[in-house]
């Protein structure tokens, strides 16, 4: 597999850099030379949304960076599918070795992953899943399961009204969902909806914020404007919660978890972000399902694998932990497994 298509790179890019291309492939960082000996690895990201995708662009770069044995070719799709299918068609075009996707939804790649698999090029999947007919238009997948990340949070806050004698009743919540279709998305409305159903929670309102921080004020701003009894905002990530905290804020409310005495609470995913962390120190943010975004090595070591021969598992599934520097609840317990809620600042 570690063929060396150094001149063919060359070739396609000066094609592409010149116009001269049969399609227009988009513009691709190249982030490394295509020294000879090295396996061309085009990796198509998603967008820039949130801290946690700029973590996940950095350790994607660093694993594949200078002194490894790959020459990344990088791709922003600024959240839009057709830039990303757009950059896979280059990387085909540029006959690169692998082909590294994170999706920013789940459905419409089965054309492009077909042309890829014409090629003979292997895609790795890694953060979102795609939904294509055939599995075998992908080698493999690694990311986070993101539906138990929403059903620890829902436990969290399920044993956080049971510690305060809260009645399910009493919860009116909001959810910031993020891009609607996203894997991130459907697994942690999912979570919420279950949870909800099985506590008889008011869901007061669902709404995209599309994973941003602007869009997450925005959104929370229209939300207070529009309903009065609103007490738990689900935010789908920690950039959303950070904009809603400012909304509520703005609005003349309190974040925090004293919902008895009209505080609104903020539950959040990720983990990764500076700003979240500060606002969970100062309890603004109850609780935060962990997210962890540091794929890099974990792609680097399945290419590794089908260099040596080896076939990695097709789904895998990183570990996460769940986080609040609120002591009401120490453990959750989510299909039979338990989960200690960690201080992120310990
Ligand atoms: O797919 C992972 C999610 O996407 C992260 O939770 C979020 O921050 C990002 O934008």
């Amino acid at each position: 597999m570690k063929n060396k298509k150094t001149f063919m790179w060359l070739l396609l890019s000066l094609l592409v850099l010149t116009g001269c291309g049969s399609s227009r492939p988009v513009q691709t960082e190249e982030i490394e030379n295509t020294e000879s000996g090295k396996i061309v690895v085009g990796f198509s990201q998603l967008g820039a949304e949130s801290d946690w995708r700029s973590a996940n662009t950095e350790s994607m770069k660093e694993a594949f960076g200078e002194d490894t044995d790959y020459s990344l070719v990088f791709n922003d799709g600024q959240q839009k599918q057709t830039n990303q299918i757009t950059a896979i068609r280059t990387f085909i075009q540029q006959d690169v070795d692998y082909i590294v996707l994170a999706p920013v939804t789940e459905s419409g790649w089965d054309s492009v992953l077909e042309e890829a698999k014409e090629a003979q090029i292997p895609v790795i999947l890694v953060d979102r899943m795609v939904d294509v007919a055939d599995r075998s238009l992908y080698q493999c997948w690694i990311g986070s399961d993101f539906e138990l990340e929403g059903k620890k949070v829902c436990e969290w806050l399920y044993q956080y009204t049971v510690v305060h004698d809260i009645p399910s009743e009493n919860l009116h919540i909001v959810d910031l969902q993020g891009t609607l279709g996203s894997t991130a998305q459907l697994g942690r409305s999912r979570g919420l909806n279950e949870a909800a159903l099985e506590h008889g929670w008011d869901i007061v309102a669902l709404r995209d914020a599309d994973f941003t921080q602007e869009k997450g004020r925005e959104v929370m701003t229209e939300l207070l404007r529009e309903y009065d009894n609103i007490n738990v905002v689900y935010c789908e990530n920690d950039n959303e919660a950070i904009g809603a905290i400012k909304a509520i804020e703005a609005a003349g409310y309190k974040a925090g978890a004293d919902i008895e005495n009209g505080e609104i609470m903020v539950l959040s995913f990720d983990g990764i972000n500076r700003e979240a962390l500060s606002y969970a120190a100062l309890g603004k943010i109850a609780c935060i399902g962990e997210c962890n975004p540091l794929h890099g090595p974990r792609v680097e070591a399945m290419i590794k694998a089908l260099e040596e021969g080896r076939i990695p598992e097709k789904f895998n599934y990183v570990e996460e932990s769940i986080f609040s520097t609120l002591t009401d609840v120490e453990t959750v317990t989510v299909d039979d497994i338990e989960y200690t809620v960690v201080n992120p600042l310990k």
